[in-house]
């Protein structure tokens, strides 16, 4: 699980993008100015990964001497480009990586909670996360809050209810990746189904970095602080009929599950027009040369006015397409991954991320994992794009490399590219 915001380039598996052997230099293109020194030739690969059996070491080339103080070694394997970095990387950029094995966690009877804001992550100042785990019946009691709330069920099925701010009310039970997205103030709650015997467990993405879901305004914590009289005069009761709330918060709490077939009480409003849930589970994937990809934004899904994603799969060494775009929340499924932020300026640094069941996926099994951005229409820009669709002789004044190689640059997006022949397995 990781967040990164800025200009990034994206690596998984594999190392740097691109290593065609050097071509002739055609006597039409324009001459490149060397007027800065060219750039190592050096493969940065990763050096080890979580299956050595021996304890890594600060050591990359001529560079680096080995560790003499005490050493964490299962962090030091997960993080071989913390610890012995590419030489291309340089200067100062912030962290982007969250293990939310490393949040706080909030345990309730009935679940749990545990999130990531720019507490945990300065740098993502665009969208803060939380996971979330409801035992079959157990609900995260009503309540509302000032961002926008986007979900993907990881695991199980979600029942969710909202009301909007003209009364029109909506239900719907969600399935493992199935999304949801509440905009900012309609109330709303979420209860696990038992459909799936353990629950459910979903992640959250708010449009705010230093949201915190442990501040949001909820039902009961409201109740328990207004004095009793003005609850009964508010709905017009006695008092008496308010004797058993409860008198803190809830948040998470255990329940009954939901009837398979509950619906909202009749609503003279009538319900949202725009709904609240979005089945992308059953969105078919684009397959690529090297793995798949699916999208949904509010063109498709026209409640996420704000939060876009990219459900991203990417074969053992296969490669994300480099994108720059806007601030980028992405999350970790399953598999390995690694990635170079480049920041401008000359400043870059590359991150290893692992999804959660890091031990069984060891770098040759499929990346699975969301890209997820504060934005109503996902667009990325390629790399191979464009530079294929400025000039050649242009891209050669640039970058010194031969014609033949710019000329199979692609002019179609490639979201994933296959792996790479020139390039050693990894
Ligand atoms: C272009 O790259 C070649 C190596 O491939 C190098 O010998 C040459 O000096 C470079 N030319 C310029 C103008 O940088
Ligand atoms: C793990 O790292 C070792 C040492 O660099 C390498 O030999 C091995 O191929 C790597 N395994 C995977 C799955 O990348
Ligand atoms: C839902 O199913 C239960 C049990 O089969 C039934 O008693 C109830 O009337 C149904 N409710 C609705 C709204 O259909
Ligand atoms: C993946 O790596 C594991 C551990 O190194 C190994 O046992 C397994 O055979 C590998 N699977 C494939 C398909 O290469
Ligand atoms: C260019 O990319 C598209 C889309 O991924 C792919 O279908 C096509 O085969 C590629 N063309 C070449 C020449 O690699």
């Amino acid at each position: 699980m990781f967040l990164l915001s800025v200009t990034h380039i994206f690596l998984s598996l594999s190392a740097f993008v691109c290593a065609a052997p050097a071509g002739t230099t055609s006597a039409s293109a324009a001459d490149s100015s060397p007027t800065v020194p060219l750039a190592s030739d050096n493969p940065n690969y990763p050096l080890w990964n979580d299956t050595v059996d021996y304890p890594p070491q600060p050591i990359r080339g001529p560079f680096g001497a080995n560790q003499l103080g005490p050493q964490n070694i299962a962090i030091d394997k997960q993080n071989p480009d913390l610890l012995a970095p590419p030489t291309t990387d340089a200067g100062t950029v912030l962290n982007a990586k969250w293990p939310l094995a490393l949040s706080h966690n909030q345990l309730h009877t009935g679940g749990w909670a545990r999130q990531q804001n720019t507490q945990e992550l300065p740098i993502a100042t665009q969208m803060a996360g939380v996971d979330m785990r409801l035992e079959p019946g157990a609900i995260r009691e009503l309540h509302w809050h000032s961002a926008d709330e986007w979900a993907y069920i990881l695991k199980g099925s979600t029942q969710v209810t909202a009301v909007d701010q003209d009364g029109r009310n909506f239900l719907e039970t969600l399935n493992q990746g199935d999304l949801w997205y509440f905009p900012a103030g309609v109330p709303h709650s979420l209860q696990a189904t038992d459909d799936n015997p353990e629950g459910c467990e979903f992640i959250l993405v708010f449009d705010s970095g230093d949201f915190s879901d442990f501040g949001t305004f909820l039902l009961t914590d409201w109740l328990a602080h207004v004095p009793k009289e003005v609850i009964a005069k508010n709905f017009g009761s006695d008092i008496a009929a308010w004797n058993g709330i409860p008198g803190e918060q809830l948040y998470i709490f255990p329940s009954n599950p939901p009837p398979d077939n509950a619906t909202s009480p009749s609503d003279p409003q009538g319900s949202v027009p725009e709904s609240f849930g979005y089945r992308f589970s059953q969105v078919p994937a684009t397959q690529l040369a090297g793995g798949t990809v699916k999208v949904a934004d509010s063109r498709t899904f026209k409640a996420a006015k704000k939060i876009a994603v990219a459900e991203v799969t990417v074969e053992p060494g296969a490669m994300r397409q480099w994108h720059p775009t806007e601030d980028e929340w992405a999350f970790f499924l399953e598999g390995n991954a690694r990635m170079t932020m480049f920041a401008a300026e000359g400043n870059a640094a590359t991150f290893d991320f692992q999804a959660s069941h890091y031990v069984e996926n060891t770098g040759n099994t499929t990346l699975h994992y969301l890209e997820i951005f504060h934005t109503d229409i996902y667009q990325d820009v390629s790399l191979s794009q464009w530079l294929a669709l400025v000039p050649p002789a242009l891209v050669k004044a640039h970058l010194n490399i031969s014609d033949e190689l710019i000329a199979t640059f692609n002019k179609t997006k490639a979201t994933v590219v296959a792996p790479d022949p020139y390039l050693k397995a990894f």
